[in-house]
């Protein structure tokens, strides 16, 4: 059954000329909570391959613009696109928008971001965590008001504690496990909309 869903998003994702099959987790998110909008700038982080980047730039369109980051190599097959930036960064050396190229914030933050696993599960969800509170640290700094965020988070270890602290951040807070997710996985995504800096 796993091996089935897998092989049916993999193989769409290549009939559809995407990058990865995550695409069709952002789609769905979008689709259920208009995260994304035209002519709307985004950072995109742990971007690698590219799937989001690719559904981004068809969203927001000329007067939109995306910057991904990643530690690997740029993907340079998505390279040569005038509102589109990609950066070889980790993220935890970025402490501000000026480190992406960026001189005003974003109306939407995505982070798909996923650690190096050991195989060690405490380990593991400790790793994870650590880059979701990363991404909650940069918020104030990269969002503007009223922007979006999409985060994925693996389950375990605090992460749901840590969320629920959040959650006023935003004037919505949703969590969703999209239909693509891999069954044995325990990534959800949480999505905030209408960030409010008064909450900080
Ligand atoms: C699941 S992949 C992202 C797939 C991407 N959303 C797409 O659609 O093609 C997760 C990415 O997070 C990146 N990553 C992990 N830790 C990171 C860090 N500390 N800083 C930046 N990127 C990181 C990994 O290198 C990996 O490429």
């Amino acid at each position: 059954m796993t091996f089935k869903v897998k092989d049916h998003y993999f193989n769409k994702a290549k009939k559809d000329n995407f990058l990865a099959r995550s695409v069709y987790k952002l789609e769905e998110i979008d689709k259920k909570f208009s995260i994304i909008s035209k002519g709307d700038s985004i950072v995109d982080l742990g971007y690698h391959p590219g799937s989001w980047v690719q559904y981004c730039m068809l969203k927001v369109g000329e007067k939109g613009s995306v910057v991904g980051i990643d530690i690997k190599e740029v993907n340079e097959t998505l390279g040569g696109k005038p509102n589109v930036s990609l950066f070889q960064k980790d993220i935890d050396t970025v402490e501000s928008i000026a480190d992406l190229g960026l001189s005003d914030k974003i109306d939407v933050l995505l982070s798909d971001m996923a650690p190096n696993t050991s195989g060690i599960k405490s380990l593991d969800q400790d790793r994870s965590l650590n880059l979701v509170e990363k991404v909650f640290e940069l918020l104030p700094l990269f969002l503007k008001e009223d922007g979006n965020l999409v985060i994925k988070v693996f389950d375990g270890n605090g992460a749901q504690k840590f969320l629920k602290e959040k959650k006023s951040l935003f004037k919505e807070f949703h969590f969703l496990r999209p239909k693509s997710t891999r069954s044995v996985s325990k990534e959800f995504f949480v999505i905030g909309k209408n960030f409010r800096h008064d909450r900080v």
